[in-house]
Protein backbone atom coordinates (compact mmCIF):
# COMPACT_ATOMS: atom_id res chain seq x y z
CA UNK A 1 0.00 0.00 0.00
CA UNK A 2 1.39 3.54 -0.53
CA UNK A 3 2.55 5.28 2.31
CA UNK A 4 0.84 8.78 2.96
CA UNK A 5 2.69 11.96 4.24
CA UNK A 6 1.72 15.31 5.54
CA UNK A 7 3.78 17.89 4.76
CA UNK A 8 4.13 21.61 4.50
CA UNK A 9 5.44 23.28 0.75
CA UNK A 10 8.12 23.63 2.09
CA UNK A 11 8.86 19.72 3.47
CA UNK A 12 8.22 18.68 0.13
CA UNK A 13 11.32 19.02 -1.12
CA UNK A 14 12.98 17.23 1.86
CA UNK A 15 10.93 14.16 0.84
CA UNK A 16 11.66 14.56 -2.70
CA UNK A 17 15.92 14.52 -1.27
CA UNK A 18 15.11 11.93 0.74
CA UNK A 19 14.05 9.10 -2.01
CA UNK A 20 15.76 6.21 -2.87
CA UNK A 21 16.62 7.24 -6.72
CA UNK A 22 19.17 8.87 -8.65
CA UNK A 23 16.90 10.34 -10.89
CA UNK A 24 13.40 12.22 -10.56
CA UNK A 25 11.06 12.26 -13.17
CA UNK A 26 8.73 15.12 -11.72
CA UNK A 27 5.71 16.03 -13.89
CA UNK A 28 3.76 18.59 -12.77
CA UNK A 29 0.79 20.35 -13.81
CA UNK A 30 1.62 23.23 -15.66
CA UNK A 31 -0.62 26.08 -13.80
CA UNK A 32 0.77 24.55 -10.48
CA UNK A 33 4.32 24.87 -11.83
CA UNK A 34 3.27 28.34 -12.49
CA UNK A 35 2.03 29.33 -9.04
CA UNK A 36 4.38 27.79 -6.78
CA UNK A 37 7.50 27.71 -8.68
CA UNK A 38 9.81 29.64 -6.67
CA UNK A 39 8.17 27.78 -3.19
CA UNK A 40 8.97 24.06 -5.11
CA UNK A 41 12.24 25.20 -6.73
CA UNK A 42 11.77 21.61 -8.87
CA UNK A 43 14.95 21.95 -10.83
CA UNK A 44 17.45 21.57 -7.53
CA UNK A 45 16.57 18.64 -5.85
CA UNK A 46 20.16 18.27 -3.86
CA UNK A 47 21.80 14.39 -5.17
CA UNK A 48 19.36 14.09 -7.81
CA UNK A 49 19.15 14.55 -11.58
CA UNK A 50 15.48 15.99 -11.79
CA UNK A 51 13.21 15.61 -15.80
CA UNK A 52 10.97 17.98 -15.44
CA UNK A 53 7.66 17.59 -17.37
CA UNK A 54 5.08 20.29 -17.60
CA UNK A 55 1.75 18.66 -18.15
CA UNK A 56 -1.01 20.49 -19.76
CA UNK A 57 -3.30 21.70 -16.90
CA UNK A 58 -5.96 19.43 -15.72
CA UNK A 59 -7.65 16.99 -18.25
CA UNK A 60 -5.97 18.67 -21.26
CA UNK A 61 -2.98 15.93 -20.55
CA UNK A 62 -4.93 12.44 -20.38
CA UNK A 63 -4.87 12.28 -24.07
CA UNK A 64 -2.71 10.03 -26.41
CA UNK A 65 -0.99 12.89 -28.09
CA UNK A 66 0.61 13.92 -24.59
CA UNK A 67 1.21 10.88 -23.66
CA UNK A 68 3.23 10.37 -26.33
CA UNK A 69 4.92 13.56 -25.92
CA UNK A 70 6.07 13.17 -22.36
CA UNK A 71 7.17 9.22 -22.79
CA UNK A 72 9.41 10.17 -25.92
CA UNK A 73 10.73 13.38 -23.52
CA UNK A 74 11.66 11.67 -20.80
CA UNK A 75 13.50 8.27 -22.71
CA UNK A 76 15.59 11.15 -24.34
CA UNK A 77 16.61 12.82 -21.01
CA UNK A 78 17.56 8.74 -19.87
CA UNK A 79 15.57 7.49 -17.94
CA UNK A 80 16.48 4.17 -16.29
CA UNK A 81 14.66 1.57 -14.45
CA UNK A 82 15.32 3.02 -11.06
CA UNK A 83 14.24 6.28 -11.79
CA UNK A 84 11.45 7.71 -9.45
CA UNK A 85 8.53 9.43 -11.32
CA UNK A 86 6.35 11.99 -9.48
CA UNK A 87 3.29 13.58 -10.16
CA UNK A 88 2.50 17.25 -8.73
CA UNK A 89 -1.36 18.04 -9.74
CA UNK A 90 -4.37 17.34 -9.31
CA UNK A 91 -6.32 14.11 -10.38
CA UNK A 92 -5.59 14.48 -14.08
CA UNK A 93 -2.24 15.58 -13.52
CA UNK A 94 -1.76 11.94 -11.22
CA UNK A 95 -3.72 10.15 -13.95
CA UNK A 96 -1.72 10.69 -16.54
CA UNK A 97 1.79 10.91 -14.90
CA UNK A 98 0.79 7.64 -13.29
CA UNK A 99 0.09 5.86 -16.51
CA UNK A 100 3.70 7.03 -17.72
CA UNK A 101 4.99 5.44 -14.42
CA UNK A 102 3.21 2.08 -14.92
CA UNK A 103 4.18 1.71 -18.81
CA UNK A 104 7.51 3.75 -19.66
CA UNK A 105 10.14 0.59 -19.55
CA UNK A 106 7.44 -1.24 -18.41
CA UNK A 107 6.76 0.26 -15.10
CA UNK A 108 8.64 2.20 -12.82
CA UNK A 109 8.03 3.35 -9.09
CA UNK A 110 6.16 7.12 -8.21
CA UNK A 111 4.37 9.20 -5.80
CA UNK A 112 2.20 11.55 -6.22
CA UNK A 113 1.93 15.45 -4.72
CA UNK A 114 -2.05 15.70 -4.97
CA UNK A 115 -2.95 19.56 -5.08
CA UNK A 116 -6.52 19.41 -5.03
CA UNK A 117 -9.01 18.10 -2.84
CA UNK A 118 -10.11 15.90 -5.46
CA UNK A 119 -7.25 14.04 -5.57
CA UNK A 120 -6.40 14.72 -2.06
CA UNK A 121 -9.36 12.20 -0.82
CA UNK A 122 -9.51 10.05 -4.12
CA UNK A 123 -7.70 10.34 -7.25
CA UNK A 124 -4.49 9.78 -5.46
CA UNK A 125 -4.95 6.99 -3.64
CA UNK A 126 -5.50 3.47 -5.31
CA UNK A 127 -3.06 2.84 -8.38
CA UNK A 128 -5.92 3.77 -10.97
CA UNK A 129 -4.10 5.37 -13.62
CA UNK A 130 -4.97 6.37 -17.58
CA UNK A 131 -5.48 8.65 -20.35
CA UNK A 132 -9.18 9.01 -22.20
CA UNK A 133 -10.06 7.74 -25.41
CA UNK A 134 -12.16 9.77 -27.96
CA UNK A 135 -15.07 7.44 -26.77
CA UNK A 136 -14.31 8.32 -23.07
CA UNK A 137 -12.85 8.74 -19.63
CA UNK A 138 -10.05 6.74 -18.33
CA UNK A 139 -10.99 3.81 -21.17
CA UNK A 140 -7.07 3.25 -21.39
CA UNK A 141 -4.95 2.49 -18.29
CA UNK A 142 -3.67 0.11 -15.43
CA UNK A 143 -3.18 -0.39 -11.98
CA UNK A 144 -0.04 1.24 -10.84
CA UNK A 145 0.17 1.99 -6.74
CA UNK A 146 2.26 5.30 -5.94
CA UNK A 147 4.75 4.80 -3.36
CA UNK A 148 4.17 7.70 -1.47
CA UNK A 149 0.97 10.52 -1.30
CA UNK A 150 2.74 13.30 0.09
CA UNK A 151 -0.24 16.22 0.92
CA UNK A 152 0.48 19.62 1.58
CA UNK A 153 -2.76 21.19 2.24
CA UNK A 154 -1.59 24.44 1.90
CA UNK A 155 -2.32 24.10 -1.98
CA UNK A 156 -5.91 24.40 -1.52
CA UNK A 157 -5.58 27.97 -0.81
CA UNK A 158 -4.65 28.97 -4.69
CA UNK A 159 -7.47 26.84 -5.84
CA UNK A 160 -10.24 27.82 -7.51
CA UNK A 161 -13.65 27.89 -5.97
CA UNK A 162 -15.13 25.77 -8.85
CA UNK A 163 -12.46 23.19 -8.44
CA UNK A 164 -12.54 23.20 -4.21
CA UNK A 165 -16.88 22.73 -5.14
CA UNK A 166 -15.90 19.69 -7.35
CA UNK A 167 -13.86 18.44 -4.67
CA UNK A 168 -17.00 18.72 -2.08
CA UNK A 169 -18.52 16.53 -4.74
CA UNK A 170 -16.60 13.79 -4.64
CA UNK A 171 -16.69 14.12 -0.68
CA UNK A 172 -20.51 13.62 -1.08
CA UNK A 173 -19.85 9.86 -1.90
CA UNK A 174 -18.16 9.06 1.32
CA UNK A 175 -20.68 10.78 3.14
CA UNK A 176 -23.12 8.16 2.02
CA UNK A 177 -20.69 4.95 1.99
CA UNK A 178 -19.18 5.92 5.86
CA UNK A 179 -21.73 6.83 8.52
CA UNK A 180 -18.97 8.22 10.24
CA UNK A 181 -18.12 10.77 7.85
CA UNK A 182 -21.69 11.26 7.45
CA UNK A 183 -22.04 11.58 10.69
CA UNK A 184 -18.55 13.69 11.19
CA UNK A 185 -20.40 16.34 8.45
CA UNK A 186 -22.56 17.21 10.35
CA UNK A 187 -20.47 18.41 13.37
CA UNK A 188 -17.84 20.23 11.65
CA UNK A 189 -17.93 23.45 9.54
CA UNK A 190 -14.49 23.06 8.23
CA UNK A 191 -14.45 20.47 5.13
CA UNK A 192 -10.93 20.20 5.35
CA UNK A 193 -11.25 18.17 8.47
CA UNK A 194 -13.03 15.23 6.63
CA UNK A 195 -9.46 14.74 4.46
CA UNK A 196 -8.14 12.19 6.20
CA UNK A 197 -11.33 10.57 7.20
CA UNK A 198 -11.93 9.56 3.00
CA UNK A 199 -8.42 9.32 2.84
CA UNK A 200 -8.22 6.36 5.33
CA UNK A 201 -11.78 5.23 4.24
CA UNK A 202 -10.72 5.16 0.61
CA UNK A 203 -7.41 3.58 1.51
CA UNK A 204 -9.16 0.22 3.65
CA UNK A 205 -11.27 -0.32 0.71
CA UNK A 206 -8.40 -0.66 -1.69
CA UNK A 207 -6.31 -2.59 0.44
CA UNK A 208 -8.77 -5.43 0.43
CA UNK A 209 -10.00 -5.03 -3.32
CA UNK A 210 -7.44 -3.39 -5.37
CA UNK A 211 -8.39 -4.58 -8.58
CA UNK A 212 -11.69 -3.75 -8.00
CA UNK A 213 -13.28 -7.42 -7.96
CA UNK A 214 -15.76 -6.49 -5.14
CA UNK A 215 -15.83 -3.83 -2.11
CA UNK A 216 -13.96 -1.22 -4.46
CA UNK A 217 -16.81 -1.26 -7.08
CA UNK A 218 -19.04 1.18 -4.05
CA UNK A 219 -16.45 4.38 -4.81
CA UNK A 220 -17.96 4.28 -8.06
CA UNK A 221 -20.98 5.42 -6.42
CA UNK A 222 -22.38 8.24 -8.54
CA UNK A 223 -19.51 7.50 -11.45
CA UNK A 224 -20.94 5.52 -14.00
CA UNK A 225 -24.18 8.30 -14.82
CA UNK A 226 -21.32 10.92 -13.67
CA UNK A 227 -18.99 10.25 -16.31
CA UNK A 228 -21.96 10.21 -19.01
CA UNK A 229 -23.13 13.66 -17.29
CA UNK A 230 -19.73 14.89 -17.28
CA UNK A 231 -19.01 14.86 -20.74
CA UNK A 232 -22.23 15.12 -21.92
CA UNK A 233 -23.03 18.72 -19.82
CA UNK A 234 -19.13 19.65 -19.95
CA UNK A 235 -18.99 19.73 -15.84
CA UNK A 236 -16.78 19.36 -13.40
CA UNK A 237 -15.67 15.80 -12.60
CA UNK A 238 -17.01 15.71 -8.98
CA UNK A 239 -20.41 17.83 -9.82
CA UNK A 240 -20.84 15.76 -12.53
CA UNK A 241 -20.64 12.51 -9.77
CA UNK A 242 -23.19 14.64 -7.81
CA UNK A 243 -25.91 14.93 -10.17
CA UNK A 244 -24.94 10.78 -11.36
CA UNK A 245 -25.81 10.49 -7.76
CA UNK A 246 -28.99 12.49 -7.74
CA UNK A 247 -30.24 10.59 -10.80
CA UNK A 248 -29.28 6.97 -8.63
CA UNK A 249 -31.27 8.20 -5.15
CA UNK A 250 -34.11 9.82 -7.67
CA UNK A 251 -34.38 6.08 -9.61
CA UNK A 252 -33.52 3.93 -7.31
CA UNK A 253 -33.73 5.27 -3.22
CA UNK A 254 -36.14 6.19 -0.95
CA UNK A 255 -37.31 9.51 -0.37
CA UNK A 256 -35.44 8.82 3.37
CA UNK A 257 -32.36 9.05 1.25
CA UNK A 258 -33.55 12.10 -0.61
CA UNK A 259 -33.55 13.95 2.14
CA UNK A 260 -30.69 12.72 3.60
CA UNK A 261 -29.13 13.70 0.08
CA UNK A 262 -30.40 17.21 0.05
CA UNK A 263 -28.87 17.52 4.05
CA UNK A 264 -25.17 16.48 2.66
CA UNK A 265 -25.42 19.12 -0.07
CA UNK A 266 -25.97 21.64 1.86
CA UNK A 267 -23.65 20.74 4.27
CA UNK A 268 -20.99 20.26 2.01
CA UNK A 269 -21.77 23.69 0.97
CA UNK A 270 -21.97 22.41 -2.55
CA UNK A 271 -24.03 25.89 -4.27
CA UNK A 272 -26.03 23.86 -6.79
CA UNK A 273 -29.38 23.60 -7.64
CA UNK A 274 -30.69 22.90 -10.93
CA UNK A 275 -29.63 20.10 -12.96
CA UNK A 276 -27.77 20.71 -16.12
CA UNK A 277 -30.75 18.75 -17.87
CA UNK A 278 -33.30 20.95 -16.33
CA UNK A 279 -36.35 21.66 -18.11
CA UNK A 280 -34.67 20.62 -21.00
CA UNK A 281 -35.41 17.17 -22.86
CA UNK A 282 -33.82 14.50 -20.38
CA UNK A 283 -30.90 12.80 -22.57
CA UNK A 284 -31.44 9.26 -22.00
CA UNK A 285 -29.99 8.27 -25.31
CA UNK A 286 -26.60 10.15 -24.65
CA UNK A 287 -26.41 8.85 -21.39
CA UNK A 288 -27.11 5.10 -22.77
CA UNK A 289 -24.48 5.50 -25.01
CA UNK A 290 -21.64 6.46 -22.82
CA UNK A 291 -22.79 3.76 -20.32
CA UNK A 292 -22.50 1.11 -22.89
CA UNK A 293 -18.81 2.58 -23.18
CA UNK A 294 -18.15 2.26 -19.45
CA UNK A 295 -15.31 0.11 -18.24
CA UNK A 296 -17.68 -1.38 -15.47
CA UNK A 297 -19.92 -2.97 -18.15
CA UNK A 298 -19.67 -6.40 -17.31
CA UNK A 299 -20.56 -8.09 -20.26
CA UNK A 300 -22.15 -6.42 -23.49
CA UNK A 301 -25.77 -5.72 -22.17
CA UNK A 302 -25.08 -5.21 -18.20
CA UNK A 303 -23.01 -3.16 -16.01
CA UNK A 304 -22.65 -2.87 -12.49
CA UNK A 305 -24.34 0.34 -10.84
CA UNK A 306 -23.55 1.25 -7.40
CA UNK A 307 -27.39 1.64 -5.44
CA UNK A 308 -29.48 1.70 -2.06
CA UNK A 309 -31.00 -1.35 -1.39
CA UNK A 310 -34.42 -1.91 0.21
CA UNK A 311 -32.66 -1.44 3.38
CA UNK A 312 -31.47 2.41 1.90
CA UNK A 313 -28.03 0.10 2.44
CA UNK A 314 -25.43 0.92 -0.53
CA UNK A 315 -24.84 -2.08 -2.77
CA UNK A 316 -23.43 -3.01 -5.91
CA UNK A 317 -25.65 -4.37 -8.26
CA UNK A 318 -25.61 -5.40 -11.79
CA UNK A 319 -28.15 -4.23 -14.16
CA UNK A 320 -28.80 -5.13 -18.00
CA UNK A 321 -28.86 -1.58 -20.28
CA UNK A 322 -32.14 -2.45 -21.34
CA UNK A 323 -33.60 -1.91 -17.73
CA UNK A 324 -31.52 1.03 -17.33
CA UNK A 325 -32.39 2.47 -20.39
CA UNK A 326 -36.02 1.82 -19.07
CA UNK A 327 -35.31 3.00 -15.61
CA UNK A 328 -34.56 6.54 -17.23
CA UNK A 329 -37.12 6.55 -19.39
CA UNK A 330 -39.80 6.27 -17.00
CA UNK A 331 -38.27 8.58 -15.01
CA UNK A 332 -37.32 11.13 -17.36
CA UNK A 333 -39.92 13.26 -16.70
CA UNK A 334 -39.59 13.68 -12.71
CA UNK A 335 -35.60 14.42 -13.59
CA UNK A 336 -36.66 16.44 -15.79
CA UNK A 337 -38.13 19.10 -13.63
CA UNK A 338 -36.12 18.06 -10.26
CA UNK A 339 -34.56 20.46 -8.17
CA UNK A 340 -32.57 20.41 -5.00
CA UNK A 341 -34.01 23.34 -3.21
N1 LIG B 1 -7.48 7.66 -10.40
C1 LIG B 1 -8.53 7.80 -9.65
O1 LIG B 1 -8.81 6.99 -8.77
C2 LIG B 1 -9.40 9.00 -9.85
C3 LIG B 1 -10.44 9.27 -8.95
C4 LIG B 1 -11.20 10.40 -9.14
C5 LIG B 1 -10.94 11.24 -10.20
N2 LIG B 1 -9.94 10.95 -11.07
C6 LIG B 1 -9.63 11.84 -12.19
O2 LIG B 1 -9.21 13.08 -11.66
C7 LIG B 1 -9.44 14.09 -12.64
C8 LIG B 1 -9.97 15.33 -11.96
O3 LIG B 1 -8.97 15.76 -11.09
P1 LIG B 1 -9.09 17.07 -10.19
O4 LIG B 1 -10.49 17.38 -9.91
O5 LIG B 1 -8.15 16.84 -9.06
O6 LIG B 1 -8.59 18.25 -11.10
P2 LIG B 1 -7.59 18.42 -12.33
O7 LIG B 1 -6.37 17.64 -12.14
O8 LIG B 1 -8.37 18.22 -13.57
O9 LIG B 1 -7.23 19.98 -12.18
C9 LIG B 1 -8.25 20.93 -12.27
C10 LIG B 1 -7.68 22.33 -12.46
O10 LIG B 1 -7.12 22.79 -11.24
C11 LIG B 1 -5.82 23.31 -11.47
N3 LIG B 1 -5.09 23.15 -10.21
C12 LIG B 1 -4.67 22.00 -9.65
N4 LIG B 1 -4.17 22.23 -8.43
C13 LIG B 1 -4.23 23.58 -8.22
C14 LIG B 1 -3.88 24.43 -7.16
N5 LIG B 1 -3.38 23.96 -6.02
N6 LIG B 1 -4.07 25.75 -7.31
C15 LIG B 1 -4.62 26.26 -8.46
N7 LIG B 1 -5.00 25.49 -9.50
C16 LIG B 1 -4.81 24.17 -9.37
C17 LIG B 1 -5.32 22.55 -12.67
O11 LIG B 1 -4.35 23.27 -13.36
C18 LIG B 1 -6.59 22.41 -13.49
O12 LIG B 1 -6.80 23.56 -14.26
C19 LIG B 1 -10.36 13.48 -13.67
O13 LIG B 1 -9.61 13.22 -14.82
C20 LIG B 1 -10.81 12.18 -13.05
O14 LIG B 1 -11.06 11.19 -14.02
C21 LIG B 1 -9.17 9.85 -10.91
Amino acid sequence: MSEVLHTSLSGIKDILESLETDSLVIIVDLNVQNLYSKQLDLLNVKGKKVTLWKAPPGENAKNFEEYERCIEFVIEKGIHRKSHVVAIGGGATSDFAGFVASTVLRGVSWSVVPTTLLSMIDASIGGKVGINSQFGKNLVGQFHLPKRIIVADEFLKTLPEDEYQSGLGEMLKYCFLDQEIGNKLKETSNHKNLIDDCMAYKHKIVEEDLKENGKRKLLNLGHTFGHAIEKIYDLKHGIAVVWGIVLIMKMYGSEDLISKMKEFIALLGLKLDLPPWYNKTFQTAEIMNYLTKDKKAQSTNKVDLVVPDSKNEIVVKARTFDEINEDLAKNAEELRTFRLH
